[in-house]
């Protein structure tokens, strides 16, 4: 597959559509347009979000402060304290563990005589993305008692250490107050950090603190990166699958995802330390934390802006089983079971009950109509199997319409999936979750994975896949062009078999250019900027070209599965009445073909062709270059019910053709 760019492969590129030079006209390939068939799922194609790799805090939960409540296990890390001194007794971390559980630690400044001015700083994450002429909310808890007099200026300050922003506020009162004050950015910068200084006599403590950009996604104060939610809202998903991933799992119980700790006041959510902290030795991260902030009613509302279903995915008693593979024993499920029942009254309940009111206090009275469940993420083995079976029962006699995804394990044909398969003949689950993390190899071998698929077994969720280019947790992984085809042409066999793949989601989702833990992900972002990956732009291009029913697209009576290096499928918008085609070329050859549209119906002659191509199978897009590789649209005309196409090398295209 790969091969070197020369001039050659840059020519050759650029006679592309219009000069077949190279290559014969295949045998016609022949689309079946009057007879639909499979429907396809409306959740067909969606997205998988976990708190890796600064997914969320540093990522698309847009509060700049990093350790805004002093409880990081370390509870100065991101701050530090500018002016030198060898006083440390002006900055401390108090704790009232006895009064707050959940919010032990604040800060004690102490402004002595003879120290009338002091100041701190917070890194951020990695640094704080600035905006010139942006809005930027500052906002802390103080209490000050009333013999003290204590003024606060705060300075953004850029990496160069100029002042590119300031406000002041002058808390009063013994009681915890929230102060807020805005300030507006005057240069633009990547990496600025947040300084507080300290002026007058006495003491202040303070906790929560807080600067959230003015633009997040449709302004809210407790928003999102309003950048990273337009790359997901662009690719039109039917699905968000959250929180995870492993995180869902934690290391061990202790640390697995409890949705009720994530919802409510924001200081009232208790910070722990993410799983993916310190999980690859080679890309440690002892500053990850989750703040959830972005906790399950964000989660619900993202769903609902982005227009995609909610699939929450629950711990099920065990933790992750790479890891400490602790499990709750099997008669003390109830608390996990109990988190079930009432996530569900959380999202779909009325106003009038227990866990809907909760909802409706935070803002969202209609219910967020969440149809579908996980239990468990990447679980396996009989342990997992003995504890989805309790979920099921309990949940389908309270809820039988709500619909259950399971899981299979890490991997997708090793021992532990074989097991699954057997063991899901007596369970009920909706559908069930499938990884595939393999190498580019594999996607285009399994194109037909699910050609000869036994059509009485489960219905599958491609829950978690990403072609690896090195191997699963390699560091050295990248998101290629080759990866990127590869997971196309696989794509083209997931779509083709809709009766039986209800639903797919690649995956890691986001990553931190300073702060990745695992790679290949589908959008990298810096604390500024963000981009899709090819494989991003493949993603979206089967998204918004999804069509409801699958056509037979066929060449001497066979689907294009990779013969000669070419995978294809198609389908019908009844709703737009287009027709829609989806050819991979993973060869670097120009392959002409000629594609007959079978149908009584009349097709206009203009279409339209995206095209997603590069010169070679290992490019990709970068920070400094997003855009190397994306999709050009442009309009073909037919002959007829024809469809003459010179498929570009190393190319997925899109046809769209009107019928009437
Ligand atoms: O996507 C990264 C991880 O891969 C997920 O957290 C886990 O489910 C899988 O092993």
């Amino acid at each position: 597959m790969k091969c070197k760019i020369t001039v050659f492969n840059l020519l050759f590129t650029a006679l592309l559509v219009s000069t077949p030079l190279f290559s014969q006209t295949a045998r016609p390939v022949i689309v079946n347009i009057d007879k639909p068939m499979a429907p396809i799922q409306p959740t067909m194609w969606g997205i998988f979000f976990e708190d890796i790799n600064f997914g969320a805090d540093g990522g698309i939960y847009a509060e700049l402060v990093k350790n805004r409540s002093f409880e990081f296990y370390k509870p100065r890390t991101g701050w530090k304290v500018d002016v030198a001194s060898n006083d440390s007794s002006h900055f401390v971390i108090q704790n009232r563990s006895e009064l707050n559980e959940i919010n032990p630690r604040f800060a004690r400044i102490t402004l002595t005589e003879g120290v009338s001015k002091f100041s701190i700083s917070n890194s951020g994450f990695r640094g704080m993305g600035i905006k010139q002429n942006n809005k930027y909310n500052f906002s802390i808890l103080a209490s000050v008692p009333p013999e003290s007099n204590i003024r606060l200026i705060i300075v953004l300050v850029s990496e160069k250490g100029e002042k590119i922003g300031e406000t002041s506020i002058t808390p009063k009162g013994k009681e915890w107050k929230k102060y807020e004050s805005g300030l507006v950015a005057t240069k633009t910068d990547l990496k600025s950090s947040l300084r507080i200084s300290f002026e007058g006599k006495g003491i202040i403590d303070i906790d929560m603190v807080s600067l959230v950009p003015g633009d997040t996604w449709k302004g809210r104060p407790n928003g999102l990166r309003a950048d990273l939610v337009q790359l997901l809202a662009d690719m039109k998903p039917g699905f968000i699958r959250f929180p995870g991933g492993c995180i869902v799992e934690g290391y061990d119980l202790k640390g697995r995802y409890q949705w009720k700790k994530t919802i409510g006041n924001i200081e009232d959510r208790q910070l722990i330390v993410n799983r993916w902290n310190t999980e690859f030795a080679h890309r440690l991260t002892p500053d990850y934390y989750q703040s959830f902030g972005l906790g399950f009613y964000e989660y619900f509302q993202l769903a609902e802006d982005i227009g995609a279903e909610p699939l929450p995915i629950l711990n099920c008693g065990m933790a992750c089983q790479f890891n400490s593979a602790e499990v709750a024993e099997l008669d003390q499920m109830d608390p996990y079971i109990q988190d079930a029942l009432d996530l569900i009254e959380f999202a779909n309940g009325a106003p009038d009950t227990k866990w809907g009111k909760i909802r409706t206090q935070m803002g969202h009275p209609a219910p967020f109509n969440m149809k579908m469940l996980g239990i468990g993420n990447e679980q396996w083995g009989p342990q997992y199997f003995e504890r989805y079976s309790l979920f099921e029962k309990a949940i389908k006699t309270k809820y039988p319409d709500i619909k259950l995804v399971s899981g299979t394990g890490p991997g997708p044909d090793d021992e532990l999936f074989k097991y699954a398969q057997g063991v899901l003949k007596n369970l009920n689950p909706y559908v069930v979750d499938e990884h595939y993390y393999r190498p580019p190899l594999w996607f285009r071998e399994n194109a037909t994975r699910y050609d000869n698929y036994d059509r009485r077994s489960y219905k599958v969720f491609a829950g978690e896949y990403a072609a690896q280019s090195q191997f699963t947790c390699s560091p050295d992984n990248k998101n290629n062009w080759d990866c990127a085809l590869s997971e196309a042409a696989f794509m083209t066999g997931l779509e083709r078999n809709a009766d039986v793949v209800y639903m797919c989601s690649y995956a890691p989702l986001f990553a931190h250019v300073d702060a990745w833990q695992w790679t290949p992900d589908l959008i990298w972002f810096n604390n500024l900027t963000s981009y899709g990956t090819t494989n991003y732009y493949v993603q979206k291009l089967f998204s918004i070209n999804k069509g409801t029913n699958v056509l037979s697209m066929l060449q001497d009576n066979k689907p294009l599965t990779g013969e000669k290096g070419l995978y294809a499928s198609a389908a019908v918008d009844n709703r737009t009445n287009e027709i829609i085609l989806k050819i991979v070329n993973t060869t670097d050859k120009i392959q002409n073909n000629s594609i007959d549209l079978k149908t009584s119906k009349k097709i206009l002659p203009k279409a339209r062709l995206t095209v997603l191509k590069n010169a070679t199978s290992d490019g990709l897009n970068t920070i400094e270059n997003p855009e190397a590789i994306k999709p050009a649209d442009q309009e073909i005309t037919l002959k007829g019910k024809k469809v003459e196409l010179s498929v570009a090398p190393y190319s997925f295209s899109v046809i769209r053709i009107k019928i009437q």
